[in-house]
């Protein structure tokens, strides 16, 4: 399957992020723009142990393609394997539209193992895995790069080639080097560099947080897609803003109201995906980041630190929604 058919107009991603993309916050950037989302990462070795949690985590819905799953691993036939075994979708849910492999990750249980980020320290083994995934699967494989290891070795254009000859048709460049993890600026002048060097599609990353970042980084690149990860957190309305940027339309922010909503929308649809039990502790800090900047979110991010079922936290953003509108 070629994954240019999927790619879609403004090329809009949303990012992959450990505890924080799952279906409930990949669904609504949908509703709200984001053309492609990714999973957060899975381990392949656990994938092939068959680990019931991991494969809660590679589950991709039929509401959300394009959805791509992504794998972290280091050894060919440990990803090919895992890749097909999830490359059919679990029983009831959808296939993923492609398999991204992880290659820039910076913790330390990650790159200890070899996996993540640790691959860039090797082009020639980048080559190898994506060669290997892509022969033992039909779905498009991409992957997800950094810079480089850090400041010394800036080696994107050297991977994102051998991920090509590889057999890769995507990557998605995150302007920071491994080292780096989040400090700093992402340099985006690394992106533009692999655009000028591959055929294959190259999604840009790092440091969006609004409608003018991501014009300023297609205009700085050339990359053909932005992928847009933490901004996304408590602000899913970025991918709005985001197309009237690029579209040269204006841009209405949310009211509280609005965010107030959206965010408990999307709490319920955790809760009903996994438990409230499960779902209020792991949201707090989306719903914290939904009233950031606002006028009493402390308060309300203590209260609702607190509260153990989604009637409470619904009482709580309700009665600030309204409190807030009181006073504007
Ligand atoms: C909490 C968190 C979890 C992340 N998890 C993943 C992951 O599972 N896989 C991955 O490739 N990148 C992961 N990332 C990196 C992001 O996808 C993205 O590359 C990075 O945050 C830079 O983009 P941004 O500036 O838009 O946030 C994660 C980032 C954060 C903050």
């Amino acid at each position: 399957m070629k994954l240019q058919s999927i790619l879609l107009p403004y090329g809009l991603f949303l990012g992959p992020m450990a505890g924080y993309s799952d279906h409930a916050m990949r669904q609504m950037c949908r509703k709200m723009g984001a053309e492609m989302t990714v999973t957060e990462m899975v381990s392949a070795k656990a994938i092939c142990f068959g680990d019931s949690k991991t494969s809660l985590l590679s589950r991709v819905f039929f509401d959300e393609t394009p959805t791509a799953l992504q794998l972290f691993g280091h050894e060919c036939d440990i990803l090919s394997e895992a890749t097909r075994k999830v490359e059919g979708g679990e029983a009831g849910y959808a296939r993923p539209s492609a398999i991204d492999i992880n290659m820039g990750c910076p913790m330390k249980k990650i790159i200890s193992g070899g996996d993540g980020g640790a691959l860039m320290k090797s082009p020639l083994q980048i080559e190898a895995l994506v060669k290997a995934v892509a022969l033992s699967t039909s779905l498009p494989v991409t992957v997800k790069i950094r810079a480089g290891w850090d400041e010394d070795h800036i080696n994107a254009t050297e991977c994102a080639k051998a991920a090509e000859s590889g057999g890769a048709q995507m990557v998605c460049v995150h302007g920071r080097t491994v080292k780096q993890v989040y400090s700093g600026k992402a340099n985006w002048a690394v992106i533009g560099a692999v655009k000028g060097a591959v055929s294959i599609p190259v999604v840009g990353n790092g440091d969006i947080l609004s409608g003018e970042d991501a014009l300023r980084m297609k205009q700085e690149t050339g990359c053909d897609g932005i992928m847009v990860a933490r901004g996304a957190i408590g602000n899913p309305f970025l991918f709005r803003e985001i197309h009237a940027a690029l579209a040269g339309e204006p841009y209405t922010p949310p009211t509280i109201t609005e965010r107030v909503e959206t965010a408990l929308s999307q709490l319920r649809q955790a809760c009903l995906e996994t438990s409230e039990h499960h779902a209020i502790p792991a949201s707090r800090g989306q719903i914290a980041a939904y009233v950031f900047g606002l006028r009493g979110a402390a308060d309300v991010r203590r209260r609702v630190n607190c509260a153990k079922t989604y009637a409470e936290v619904e009482d709580i953003l309700l009665g600030f929604a309204r409190q807030s509108s009181e006073e504007n």
